[in-house]
């Protein structure tokens, strides 16, 4: 059993599509065992996306971080990092194939609805980062 962290983007919620995005996680028999609407801001964008601080693109992701509210949860389930990630698609909405989240709801390589840890090391650092233990309900 293996948790991931995902969080739906704000274009998936100016969309209205963070309903039909949470469905398919969870016809993939993925758990939510943790989930709540916060408002991001740079700081903890610096932290989730410390590996992008350095890229001329950086302003720009944090501004359409920061533009609405995003939804963060907490997902269990076998193999749950990889089985996410290949729901989702690839970084560029442009080039994921019909069927993945991105390419069926996504815009371009930032506004691109869903972030998912690529790794269990990531995982599990991103879940501290936006989860207190008392929020998670693994069963
Ligand atoms: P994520 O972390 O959101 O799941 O996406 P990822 O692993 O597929 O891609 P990553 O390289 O970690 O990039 C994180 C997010 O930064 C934005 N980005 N914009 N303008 C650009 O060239 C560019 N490159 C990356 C995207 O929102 C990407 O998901
Ligand atoms: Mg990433």
């Amino acid at each position: 059993m293996e948790r991931t962290f995902v969080m739906l983007k704000p274009d998936a919620i100016k969309k209205d599509v963070a309903g039909e995005v949470i469905s398919r996680l969870e016809k993939a028999g993925l758990e939510i065992i943790g989930m709540k609407m916060i408002k991001l801001d740079e700081k903890i964008c610096r932290e989730h996306y410390a590996h992008h601080v350095d890229k001329p693109f950086f302003k720009g992701l944090v501004e359409f971080m920061c533009s609405t509210p995003v939804i963060c949860m907490v997902l269990e389930g076998e193999n749950a990092v990889e089985v996410v990630r290949s729901l989702a698609g690839p970084t560029d909405s442009k080039k994921a194939p019909k069927g993945t989240i991105r390419g069926d709801f996504g815009t371009d390589v930032q506004a691109n609805i869903i972030h998912a840890s690529d790794s269990r090391e990531t995982a599990e650092s991103e879940i501290k980062r936006f989860f207190k233990k008392s929020e998670l309900f693994s069963q």
